[in-house]
């Protein structure tokens, strides 16, 4: 809390603030006493302006296009890359893992990469055409039925359990969602591989083929779930916290997450970037009908993977996933049309004085589909991808939630707008006068 205070006027009153100053110097205006202490409310439709909680997890600087992990900037995740579970120590403990802390964690994940076969027969009651998103969530939810001592994580011990628990088998739903869909038998988790090439081969070997790793792709892939790993509080991380703060368990605060990240405006995104390049490919769209379809306010068509609320600068996430292509693709000599289409629409958005005016630029999503599209990885899986990396920031943010003892249940206001009083009509009585609202 800073010396320094805040102002309302407002009539004749005047009102004290207090002012919080994070680290780096961002001021916050303290509002949470104004209703209990004056009868007034703060209006901020999306919580576009509002500090839901103090963190220490991820920093942003939004307009710098900065990204830190407990400190580290995102530029020195990148190459060499350090392992995902390395990542997802550090922002779940707070400090890179020791030797043994590593050895410890990447133990218990082996030790939890198995399916409960409860889970895995109700998976297999859905159709395999589920949307793989719903299936996640469905089965990260319904892990509590079966792991009952993970509905309260008090002790050290349990959470650290839990976290791995969910971690590794996040994987293991996703890999097996992927197969059902292909009509293919589930590969279960080997023992002998890391995080990343144990997924890959989840995903991609056969009973009697053995899928080869190679090691561009699972550096790649490494590098693609370390980027999404947390983002201070995005939508999903916000919906892990808002479910989080009733006291809700964490494999539940975690599902509600991947259905946030869902949406085509948060993580489902990256779908929707793959389709607009895929058409403009195809010959139905061309980029500079894509640019002007964009600008045109009377058409709800939007340049996905452009535009972000905290970034009004290039997000660094997508400089790096940038450079990976081009990394990625001159190593493996793979080729694709759609990169050279991305950067035509890069070139040309940022070269338009609509975006340059409202300061939309790539983001993460612009770039990861291409990246993972040439690992093999199908369209349908992209947001899935997303989620196995973002799950390690929905833990750490839900356990530091769970560890504020002051911590409150999450209740927004709203400004009513709605009748005064009305009276009550038996049915009898009701003439529908205009159409339903
Ligand atoms: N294409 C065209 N115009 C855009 C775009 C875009 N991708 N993004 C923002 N704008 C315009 C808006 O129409 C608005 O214009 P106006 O001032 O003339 O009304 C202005 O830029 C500000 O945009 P908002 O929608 O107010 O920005 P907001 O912060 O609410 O939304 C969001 C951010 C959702 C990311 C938005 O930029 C968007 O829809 N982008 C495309 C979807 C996308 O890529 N989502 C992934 C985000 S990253 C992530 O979640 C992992």
């Amino acid at each position: 809390m800073s010396e320094e205070k805040a102002i309302l006027t407002i009539g004749d009153k005047r009102i004290e603030l207090p002012v919080f100053v994070g680290t780096n110097g961002d001021k916050a205006v303290d509002v949470s006493k104004l209703y209990d202490d004056h009868h007034l409310i703060t209006y901020d439709p999306a919580l576009a302006n509002t500090a839901i909680c103090h963190s220490k997890i991820t920093f942003i600087d939004g307009d710098a296009g900065i990204l830190r992990y407990r400190g580290i900037p995102i530029e020195q995740f990148d190459t060499p890359s350090p392992n995902f579970v390395e990542v997802a120590w550090l922002l779940i403990f707070g400090t890179l893992p020791t030797h043994e802390e590593l050895i410890d964690f990447r133990v218990r994940l082996t030790n939890n990469a198995l399916l409960h076969e409860g889970l895995r027969q109700r998976i297999e009651l859905l159709p395999p055409s589920a949307p793989p998103m719903a299936s996640l969530s469905a089965a990260l939810s319904e892990m509590v039925c079966y792991y009952k001592n993970y509905l309260t994580l008090d002790d050290d011990e349990q959470f650290i359990e839990a976290a791995a628990r969910m971690i590794s088998t996040i994987r293991t739903i996703a890999a097996y969602s992927y197969r059902r869909s292909q009509g293919l038998p589930i590969i279960y988790p080997d023992p002998k591989l890391r995080y990343v090439a144990n997924f890959l081969h989840m995903m991609f070997s056969y009973p009697y083929l053995q899928y080869e790793i190679t090691p561009e792709v699972e550096d790649a892939m490494n590098l693609i779930l370390i980027l999404h790993a947390d983002h201070e509080q995005n939508c999903s991380t916000a919906t892990v916290r808002v479910v989080g703060s009733a006291k809700a368990n964490m494999f539940s605060s975690c599902a509600s997450g991947v259905s946030a990240l869902w949406g085509p405006l948060h993580g489902g995104a990256n779908v929707k970037v793959m389709e607009m390049l895929e058409a403009i490919y195809k010959g139905g769209l061309t980029p500079e009908h894509c640019i002007e379809a964009a600008k045109d306010k009377t058409n709800p068509f939007r340049l996905f993977g452009f535009g972000h609320r905290v970034y009004k600068n290039y997000d660094p996430r997508a400089k790096i996933l940038k450079a990976s292509c081009d990394r990625v693709f001159s190593k493996l000599k793979h080729n694709d049309p759609l990169l050279d289409v991305a950067r035509r629409l890069e070139e040309l958005a940022l070269a338009d004085s609509y975006f340059a005016d409202r300061k939309l630029y790539p983001n993460v999503d612009f770039y990861s589909g291409i990246l993972l599209r040439a690992m093999g990885i199908p369209t349908n899986m992209f947001t899935v991808i997303f989620a196995i990396g973002r799950l390690p920031g929905w833990i750490a943010h839900w356990k530091e939630q769970h560890d504020v003892p002051t911590n409150r249940i999450m209740r927004p206001r709203q400004i009513y707008e709605g009748n005064e009083i009305v009276n009550y009509i038996p049915v009898k009585d009701r003439v529908r006068v205009g159409s339903i609202q």
